[in-house]
């Protein structure tokens, strides 16, 4: 029976340089793979059952940012919920008819202007449409 020779170490060398690149392009190919698969994207237009409100408000979520829908005597108004300021969650507080910030102190009127604080600009307003039984908010 011939004898197997010995790997030299210059075979051993081309074996873990080929191993290695193998794997290099195993991985550079998986995440191009994954790169060019569609991922999913939140929803532009929310819904709202207008029987879903109380106290003429309602807080929902348009693309992972919350939101408060209200109906005003001037008719319904939907505000981001990011504060202005530094993206804190601002709560609607019905009692004072204003949104607060928890962070800063920041407040926000039913129009969503600055009314006190830090906040170097109003609040962002998003569009609402009346369809029949729900109200839809895009932004
Ligand atoms: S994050 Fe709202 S006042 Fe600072």
């Amino acid at each position: 029976m011939p004898e197997t020779p010995e790997p030299s170490r210059r075979d051993l060398l081309h074996w873990t340089l080929a191993a290695w690149g193998a794997g290099a392009v195993a991985g550079i190919g998986g995440i191009l793979g994954a790169s060019a698969v569609p991922r999913p994207q939140p929803p532009t237009t929310a819904r709202i059952p207008k029987a879903d409100l109380k106290d003429g408000s309602a807080t929902a979520s348009l693309r992972g940012t919350p939101f408060t829908l209200l109906i005003t005597p001037a008719g319904p108004v939907a505000f981001s919920l990011a504060c202005t300021h530094a993206r804190c969650v601002v709560a609607w507080n019905a009692a004072s008819s204003e949104f607060l910030c928890p962070c800063h102190g920041g407040r926000f009127d039913a129009a969503g202007r600055v009314v006190a604080g830090p906040p170097p600009a109003p609040l962002r307003r998003l569009e609402v449409a009346d369809a029949g039984d729900a109200w839809e908010i895009r932004g």
